[in-house]
């Protein structure tokens, strides 16, 4: 067992396809009826992991015969068919609530005696709502610990059935397990529920289940379904690849900008996680739906408000996207999400609280108020919940230093998870539009000079400082006395000055590396920076510049998102305010570091709302917070994401 997983970042967009495995849900709803069925029934494309793994062991003690084909994802079940018969035996659902919640109504219609148990994690989640159902059939149920919790006893002497109210609105679970349960019951089942259902998709999924394998389910109305007593038939049946597991992947597209294909999946799949991809359309994804895939396209992402009542589980995947979005993101309906594997409201404001994310808990949701800049390496709790490691993982992408805690605890439904992350990173030799270029942008005092100059040395690549060339330009105005303020006669500056970026830096046969750092360089050079042709006449000279050479480290704000938006390595580098602020008053303190402060905040601001060339954070470039690092441990990560994308 590893005790963390680092994510590194992608350091480009990804593009390309993923199989994901089979779903839990229908995967454990076909593995009961199955189980239940007289016969035997053939299913294809299973998940094996655990929480499947306890309902496997679970239907074997009730006396199913299991063939399992773990290298073809298949597996042959032979059920015992119609109420199972208890043995005294305890039946451990590990941290399944799924295998917990179908069990019980199952169990009660039996003969004998069981105990239903589980991990220390699923005895702290809630039975109430099922256990006053079932005790209002006149089951006899008892739990050993404390009410409405695991374990509990059952004396199960068959259900006569009629009707039951069951709360639908922690979990839609209940409901399920009540529905499989039900044609074994004598008279039948009429299930009523009361309040506004969760999870709603996951009741017709069961229904869907239990048709496919020929029992009947009437819904009535909204809130009514009717079952009559029946018999459940082996069958096939082809478990489709798991929509919540595929939610990640969107997410890595839209995160890193880039294009990922889900195979397998489709618009009309009885998943209703499969939603989540229109929430991502509504950000600004492009989405295709094929026949039997499911493609997403990243873009730069908006915001805007959505409920997520009816697929709950997409949560932690949209708060974790909504961290690179451009305005805020509101997800509500949830409040429920607190009783799953973990408070999962809490636990996704803590670590993207950490990551430098602004989150606030609501009632019933999250409220995401998103800003790149800020993004920083965390080492992430996952509090024993997959979805917490799989959700914070997509961060790492793009944030160097995302550590992951118990890594292993993805293996409740999705065992290979990093595994296929991994197989998305890109590699240069498979982007033929790719130039050979490292493009690192940044406010000021976030490192970019030393880093990019040291990473050049590093990876023995030539320095590119395209901030000279505008103060080149700058100081050949001053030198020739043109007014700042006059944009052509700049721009034939601009076009005409014999510019040498080396060392030294040379203007016109006379070195100018002192003059360009004066003061009055400083304040002229934002002026030269804010003109379009000036930029027009340097940006095509710095693509010259690096293309001649084969590419390079370049440097500066609009590298990769104007100059080289091809570039291979798109970095964003920065700081916190203060940090950069004490770097820049250290390095010359004829200013009080209150007036370096303030002048920092006031560039940002002018830098990153400029109507030309705005400073802003590149498609998929990796967002690297430098605050309380040396400039060595810097290097060294962006050296490796580098390496990364050009190993084999
Ligand atoms: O990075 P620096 O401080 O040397 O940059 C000098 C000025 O040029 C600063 O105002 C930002 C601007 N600049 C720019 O607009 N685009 C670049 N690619 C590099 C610098």
């Amino acid at each position: 067992m590893s005790e963390s997983a680092v994510i590194g970042p992608f350091g480009a967009s990804t593009i390309g396809s993923v199989k994901v495995p089979g779903s839990k849900s229908h995967t454990n709803r076909a593995l009961l009826c199955a189980a239940l069925a007289q016969g035997t029934s053939r299913l294809s494309g299973v998940l094996f992991a655990d929480d499947t793994e306890a309902m496997l062991d679970a239907i074997r003690l009730l006396g199913a015969e299991v063939e399992e084909n773990r290298r073809d994802l298949s597996l042959q079940i032979t059920g015992s068919g119609g109420c199972p018969q208890l043995d005294e035996s305890t039946i451990d659902c590990r941290s399944s609530g799924t295998t917990s919640r179908f069990l019980l109504p199952v169990l009660a219609t039996g003969h004998g005696a069981a105990t239903l148990d589980g991990s220390k994690q699923l005895r702290s989640r809630p039975f109430a709502e099922q256990v006053a159902a079932l005790r209002s059939l006149g089951c006899d149920l008892q739990e050993t610990r404390a009410l409405g919790e695991l374990p509990i006893e059952i004396q199960a002497d068959g259900l006569a059935g009629g009707e039951i109210e069951v709360a639908a609105d922690t979990s839609s679970q209940f409901v399920s397990g009540l529905l499989m349960a039900a044609p074994l019951c004598d008279e039948g089942l009429t299930v009523r529920l009361v309040g506004t259902p969760v999870s709603r998709p996951y009741i017709d999924m069961t229904v869907e289940v239990m048709r496919n394998f020929g029992v009947e389910v009437n819904k009535v109305d909204d809130s009514t379904y009717v079952v009559p007593p029946s018999e459940y038939k082996a069958t096939e049946l082809e478990v489709e690849p798991d929509a919540t597991a595929a939610s990640y992947f969107f997410g890595a597209a839209v995160i890193t900008q880039g294009k990922v294909r889900v195979d397998g999946l489709h618009k009309r799949s009885i998943q209703g996680d499969i939603q989540f991809v229109s929430v991502l359309e509504e950000l600004g994804a492009k989405v295709t739906w094929g026949d039997r895939f499911v493609e997403v396209e990243g873009d730069r992402i908006g915001g805007g408000s959505f409920d997520l009542r009816d697929f709950s589980d997409t949560a932690q995947t949209l708060a974790a996207v909504a961290a690179f979005a451009d305005s805020d993101v509101e997800i509500s309906g949830i409040g429920f999400i607190r009783a799953k594997e973990t408070n999962r409201l809490a636990a996704m404001t803590a670590e993207l609280s950490k990551c430098g994310v602004e989150i606030t808990e609501k009632p019933d949701g999250l409220l995401v108020r998103p800003n790149k800049w800020l993004l920083r390496g965390a080492v992430i709790n996952t509090y024993d919940d997959h979805r917490m490691a799989m959700s914070m993982s997509l961060l790492g992408l793009r944030v160097p230093r995302i550590e992951i805690l118990d890594p292993d605890c993805v293996n409740k439904t999705f065992p290979e998870f990093f595994d296929r992350l991994e197989e998305l990173r890109p590699r240069a030799q498979e982007r033929s539009d790719v130039a050979a270029v490292v493009a690192i942008d940044g406010p000021a005092g976030s490192g970019k000079s030393t880093v990019a100059r040291r990473l050049a040395a590093e990876l023995d690549l030539p320095h590119f400082d395209t901030g000279a060339m505008y103060r080149a330009v700058a100081v050949a105005a001053l030198r020739a006395g043109v007014d700042i303020e006059d944009a052509d006669a700049i721009t034939k500056l601009a076009e005409r000055a014999n510019v040498e970026i080396h060392e030294r830096i040379v203007i016109d046969g006379v070195d100018a590396t002192e003059e360009i750092r004066t003061p009055q360089a400083n304040q002229m050079v934002s002026v030269v920076a804010a003109n379009p042709q000036v930029r027009r006449v340097l940006v095509q000279r710095q693509r010259e510049w690096a293309t001649g050479l084969g590419g390079g480290v370049m440097e500066g704000r609009d590298i990769g998102t104007e100059v080289f938006p091809d570039a291979l390595l798109k970095v964003f580098l920065t700081a916190d305010l203060s940090i950069r602020a004490e770097r820049r008053f250290n390095e010359s303190s004829d200013q009080t570091f209150d007036h370096v402060f303030e002048d920092l905040k006031r560039r940002d601001q002018v830098d990153s709302t400029r109507q030309d060339s705005p400073l802003l954070v590149a498609p998929g470039a990796v967002i690297f917070d430098s605050s309380g690092l040396s400039v060595e441990d810097v290097v060294s990560h962006l050296a490796t994401i580098f390496r990364g994308l050009v190993d084999d």
